[in-house]
């Protein structure tokens, strides 16, 4: 038995720091990589060489209970971070300290690398973290290699390996199914290990997301409280395990999923891990969240800082029965609108199988010639007459059992040759593993790019998971889902390389797809295919943990029995979009919606670079209060909605606001005040001081009679 937490002479300490936060590594004599410490950091560095074993760690049998990346087979007794057979059969792993290494990474970034092999094997591990040091987020993941004869095969290749010592832990992980994603449940942790997974293969997310927090010592609250938000950068199947051990620590181990998945690495080849993104905040959920936005904006999200469009959808005005006339139609009314774009959806292509209903076609990506005689190129030119620039709807990973793709290329489909097919939305998934497939999809899109130079947006969809899966050529059947996720990232890096600036959404049947491994590539993400106001309000509040406003794509649609004036509110706190028939709205709809428009415009830059701050939860409350502030702190954007409908349902007192400067006054208004109402605030011209508004705060007089409000705060200079 040994103390190996206490600090002994001669230790090692790595250092890894952003503004606020630490993790440190201590290296001790037998050169054993352990963490002791994950939280706010000290002034002086040079103490943590003083952080002893404290009661909560105690005495650990192996000494590695808090390993900084847990091998399996040695002395370990817990669930380990990476466990592997190497060439001779032997499964067992031990990883020593060899050294580390810090240097500048970009603008405010430091990427520290600490080096581990195993003293039995010529097998390396390497652990990057790269710290952000404004937006206090750290980026964590692994490069495992080795020179042995012959291949090895890793059973478990984690991300990351988090050790945590608190008296309780809260989870707040989520759950959900098409069209009802992203619900939170928070749960205290008990002794033994809770784990978040996905099998579904071509995206992590249907039942659970790969993000999560968890608050320490209290349930999560927006502003107090040490909590750490955590998300996988991985589109395919996760596993996050949570485990309170024998000690009462927490070790989060999160990475891609074992199941079906022992990987097969060829010597002096390097496989590398999916970074496991967190953030640590002492100021409660708000904090974490607003740390992760400011993140994804500047460091990982295309054009995070940039532009967006605002865009008219046909898929629920027209589904698939459509022709280059109702097409001409539509443009003129995303212009009479006063959007930026229009988005042709599913049902353009195929010809000896066209795409009528969602039985055929995928894998022809090849325009109708009954319903697009003039194809794409014409609808372009048409749109842009009508001046608005045109995008379209793709799902390239897959095919359809009825499409000529099929016919030609049985063995590019992911399927068991001895089973019977079993479709999922109808649809079978391309064997992206194969380099074959990955050109012929990268080939789609550049194709119609270059056929398109000015095609404005891609709409990339996925609809199917993986069933039977087995590829017709990967020498390595249980490396698929792994080289699956790897092989479309390859896809779309090559399209990214040559396309910068296109806008692309990342749809998958709904939410299936919101992680920060495509959302390098994707400059938004379609949430959920509900786009019911209501059910809106609670799903966006809760990407929003995570998510940034501008990457999330709300569209306004028919969906549910909210007002237009109430779908266009919850639409706006994101990236606003259309689904509607335009000509079908009303008077009043229309001038309302125009006006809305020419607004966002003027407010999204707020919406969408400001920090957030979730005011008064749907959960707990029968108003559900978010605001936007900007930089400057002269402004903001103020959403409140009515969630519940009992009798006297409303905000019957005021809600503080956060996030404002104390010593500015503001004002008051309300905006997207529907034609013919009056609105109940702006009728003064009371300035607040900001102590006023966030100590005592103002009521938006939400009630049955206002479903809605939007408010600007603005300060008077
Ligand atoms: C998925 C998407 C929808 C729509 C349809 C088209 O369900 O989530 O928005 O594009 O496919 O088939």
């Amino acid at each position: 038995m040994s103390l190996l937490t206490q600090a002994a002479p001669g230790d090692t300490h790595v250092v890894i720091e952003t503004g606020q936060t630490a993790l440190v590594i201590r290296i001790d004599k037998e050169q054993i990589p352990t963490i002791v410490h994950l939280g706010t950091k000290l002034r002086n560095a040079a103490e943590y060489g003083t952080i002893s074993g404290n009661g909560k760690r105690g005495e650990d049998y192996t000494g590695i209970y808090n390993s900084v990346y847990t091998p399996a087979g040695s002395r370990n007794l817990l669930e380990p971070a990476i466990q592997v057979t190497h060439a001779d059969g032997n499964p067992s792993l031990d990883l020593h300290y060899v050294r580390h290494e810090t240097q500048p990474a970009g603008d405010g970034v430091v990427l520290t690398k600490v080096y581990l092999k195993d003293p039995q094997y010529p097998f390396e591990v390497t652990l990057h973290y790269k710290a952000y040091q404004q937006e206090d987020v750290i980026e964590q993941w692994a490069t495992i290699r080795h020179t042995e004869k012959k291949p090895i095969t890793m059973q478990k290749y984690a991300s990351a390996n988090l050790y945590l010592p608190a008296q309780t832990y809260y989870l707040t992980h989520f759950h959900g199914d098409w069209a009802n994603e992203m619900n939170p449940s928070e749960v205290q942790l008990t002794e033994g290990i809770k784990v978040l997974d996905s099998k579904l293969g071509t995206r992590a997310d249907l039942f659970q997301p790969p993000s999560f927090l968890i608050s320490l010592n209290q349930p999560a609250d927006e502003d107090r409280g040490d909590v750490i938000a955590g998300t996988l950068a991985w589109s395919g199947n996760y596993q996050l395990a949570f485990e309170v051990d024998p000690l009462h620590n927490l070790r989060i181990i999160p990475g891609i999923n074992p199941y079906a998945s022992a990987y097969s690495l060829a010597p002096n080849q390097e496989f590398t891990t999916p970074s496991f993104l967190f953030t640590y905040s002492s100021h409660g959920k708000g904090g974490a969240s607003r740390s992760l936005h400011r993140w994804a904006r500047k460091h990982r999200i295309p054009q995070g800082q940039g532009n967006r469009l605002t865009l008219l959808n046909n898929w629920e005005a027209t589904y698939f029965d459509f022709n280059e006339e109702k097409l001409s139609a539509l443009f003129k009314d995303g212009k009479k609108l006063g959007v930026d774009l229009f988005l042709l959806d599913d049902g353009w292509f195929g010809n000896k199988y066209p795409r009528n209903n969602d039985h055929t076609s995928l894998g022809d990506w090849q325009e109708n010639k009954k319903k697009l005689p003039h194809g794409l190129g014409y609808l372009v030119k048409e749109a842009e007459s009508s001046g608005i620039k045109f995008g379209i709807w793709l799902e390239p990973e897959m095919v359809s059992p009825k499409s000529e793709l099929y016919e030609k290329h049985a063995d590019w489909v992911i399927k068991l040759p001895n089973r019977q097919e079993y479709y999922f939305r109808n649809q079978l998934v391309l064997d992206l593993t194969n380099p074959k497939v990955q050109d012929f999809v990268y080939d789609v899109v550049n194709g119609i790019m270059t056929k398109n130079p000015t095609l404005g947006y891609i709409k990339w969809d996925c609809n199917a998971v993986i069933y039977n899966a087995y590829s017709a050529t990967n020498p390595n059947q249980s490396n698929l889902f792994v080289d699956y996720v790897q092989g479309l990232y390859k896809v779309v890096e090559r399209i990214r390389a040559k396309y910068p600036t296109l806008p692309m959404m990342l749809c998958s049947g709904g939410g299936g797809r919101v992680d920060y491994g495509a959302l390098r590539y994707f400059t938004e993400y379609w949430p959920s295919d509900n786009t019911d106001g209501l059910e809106r309000v609670f799903i966006q509040w809760n990407y929003s943990y995570f998510f940034p406003a501008i990457a999330s794509c709300n569209h306004v649609t028919d969906w549910g029995k909210q007002p237009i004036k109430f779908r266009t509110d919850v639409a706006m706190m994101g990236k606003i979009g259309y689904d509607i028939v335009v000509s079908k709205l009303t008077e009043p709809e229309l001038q309302f919606s125009q006006e809305a428009l020419k607004t966002y415009d003027r407010i999204k830059p707020i919406i969408w670079q400001g920090d957030q701050f979730r005011l008064s939860s749907p959960y707990t409350s029968d108003v559900a209060s978010l605001m936007y502030v900007n930089e400057a702190q002269d402004k903001a954007v103020w959403f409140s909605y009515l969630v519940k409908n009992r009798y006297k349902a409303g905000s019957v007192a005021p809600i503080k606001l956060k996030g404002l400067s104390p010593d500015k006054k503001y004002t008051i208004q309300e905006l997207n005040v529907y034609p013919g109402t009056k609105s109940e605030i702006n009728t003064s011209t009371a300035t607040y001081s900001g102590n006023y508004l966030m100590t005592i705060g103002f009521n938006p007089q939400v009630s049955s009679r206002r479903e809605s409000v939007v408010l600007e705060v603005s300060e008077v200079k």
